[in-house]
């Protein structure tokens, strides 16, 4: 018989806070049961699990194959010592990029299937994660945006939203290749994509999308960026507010996510483990 657990729906079309379970102790019939639940709501909050690495990583493998195992997200060095924001770093142009809505490994060949993500240290001002639930987006155009937009691709590449942000990416430097960033991806990718488990189609957008081929290069950017505008707001959007211990899951194939800026003279360190997507149904075409 599996454990019970309790879910409490947030303000928005999606997501919901898990409580009354810990994570390292699912027993399967459980997992199956949250899993389930992850599928519906997309997003799931773990408030106070203070998870061990080895136990963050062996929860992400229970939905599948990891990208990577655990990828600090952070503004302190190994040293200790916090990266200062106007000496732009690599690391500190990523987590500025990570400020543009986005879903994970896009502009890879294979896109991230989700993400375990825990705080460790939360810093006092800013520094929330939104999700935006790109399911209630599609479902919530006109008619006459669908027509349009069913037939159309857009190009994904860090370099574009890197670039875009003013900070030119370098090929194969550590920060970036960790990103798994080689210095030259530009895939193709569907503006409208159906889930792979739910069926549900979902709009696929976001930072790294680009030159939708068929459209001027104007009209491509004002078209992804007026989708963006739209689908990034309530009720679709959530933020959270972390505290340290606090654990969430999301499923990267239908939600896009943002970090929210912070006062970078406090420490922010955060967890990323990132689960790989399915070769099928999240390849690029071509
Ligand atoms: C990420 C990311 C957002 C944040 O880790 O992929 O976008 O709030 N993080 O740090
Ligand atoms: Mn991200």
């Amino acid at each position: 018989m599996a454990q019970s657990f309790d879910v409490q729906p947030v303000d928005a079309s999606f997501g919901a806070v898990i409580t009354g379970v810990r994570i390292p102790e699912l027993d399967q019939p459980t997992w199956q049961a949250l899993h389930d639940t992850w599928l519906k709501y997309a997003l799931l909050i773990f408030p106070g699990q203070f998870l061990k690495k080895d136990e963050q990583v062996a929860f992400a493998k229970r939905f599948g194959a990891l990208e990577f195992e655990m990828g600090a997200v952070s503004n302190v060095r190994e040293d200790g010592t916090l990266r200062v924001e106007a000496e732009g770093d690599d690391v500190v142009k990523i987590l500025k990029g990570n400020e543009g809505w986005h879903a994970d490994s896009t502009f890879k060949p294979i896109a991230a299937k989700g993400a375990v993500f825990s705080a460790e240290v939360v810093p006092t001002i800013g520094g929330h994660t939104g999700w935006a639930d790109m399911r209630a987006a599609y479902d919530a155009l006109d008619d006459a945006t669908r027509t349009r937009i069913a037939p159309l691709r857009a190009y994904h590449s860090l370099h574009y939203s890197q670039s875009r942000i003013g900070h030119r990416p370098k090929a194969g430097t550590e920060d970036y290749r960790r990103l798994g960033f080689a210095g030259d991806e530009n895939v193709l990718r569907p503006l409208v994509k159906t889930h792979p488990d739910t069926g549900r189609k979902s709009l696929l957008i976001g930072r790294h999308a680009h030159d939708i081929p068929g459209l001027a290069p104007e009209e491509s950017e004002a078209l992804l960026q007026e989708l963006i505008d739209f689908a990034c707001r309530p009720p679709r959007v959530y933020h959270h507010d972390w505290r340290p211990g606090d654990v969430v899951i999301w499923d990267n194939r239908c939600l896009l996510h943002q970090a929210t800026p912070f006062d970078m003279t406090q420490p922010r360190i955060m967890w990323h483990t990132r689960i790989a997507g399915d070769p099928v149904s999240e390849a690029a075409v071509g």
